[in-house]
């Protein structure tokens, strides 16, 4: 832990800012959802953390599932390619679908999936994201839940990486450049 934080330029957001903020839009979207058949639909493996305290926090039925796309490798510009790697388990027909996302940056990935589940017969699709990056935007796509809005800068923690590391620090922090320059 100690080293990792050595790696950060800043610390964003703390544990317990965090923890408020899940539980705000946790409320937020239990109200929303009431008397719908809601599923959550977790975007592999960036959202894991997210998507388990929020799921916690949502008081109305809800199911679960995930989906694993590329978009990045391991770098830390958008490609723009966005490959399926795990689909959903169970047909959506009918199904409330809520998006969860750890941070949309250029929102290519999103506005792919967003699209594609669409086409799928479901009731509804709506985008609940933690971090949101709209300076980055390159396509026109807006989230309907919005934890916190960031400048453009590389974050990390809560379940987002860089390179696969860093995923399970407790707090989200600014990424030194140092880190990932030279690679
Ligand atoms: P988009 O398609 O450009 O919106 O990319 C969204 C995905 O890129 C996110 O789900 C993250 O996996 C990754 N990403 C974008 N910005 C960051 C960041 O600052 N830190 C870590 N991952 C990021
Ligand atoms: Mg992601």
């Amino acid at each position: 832990m100690e080293d990792m934080r050595q790696d950060m330029e800043t610390i964003l957001f703390d544990q317990a800012q965090l923890e408020a903020k899940v539980a705000q839009l946790g409320e937020q979207i239990s109200r929303d959802y009431e008397g719908k058949d809601l599923l959550l639909v977790g975007v592999l493996k960036g959202s894991v953390v997210f998507m388990a305290d929020l799921m916690r926090r949502i008081t109305v039925p809800a199911a679960i599932d995930f989906m694993a796309v590329s978009s990045y490798g391991s770098g830390v510009k958008t490609s723009g390619v966005v490959r399926i790697l795990k689909d959903l388990d169970r047909s959506i027909e009918g199904k409330d679908l809520l998006i969860v996302e750890d941070i949309l940056d250029s929102g290519m990935t999103l506005h792919y999936l967003r699209d594609l589940l669409r086409d799928r017969g479901c009731a509804s699709v709506r985008i609940v994201t933690l971090l949101d990056k709209p300076e980055r935007r390159k396509v026109d796509i807006h989230p309907d839940y919005v934890g916190f809005q960031i400048p453009d800068a590389f974050v990390v923690g809560y379940g987002l990486d860089y390179a696969e590391k860093y995923r399970n620090l407790p707090y989200v922090g600014i990424l030194k450049p140092s880190v990932y320059e030279g690679k």
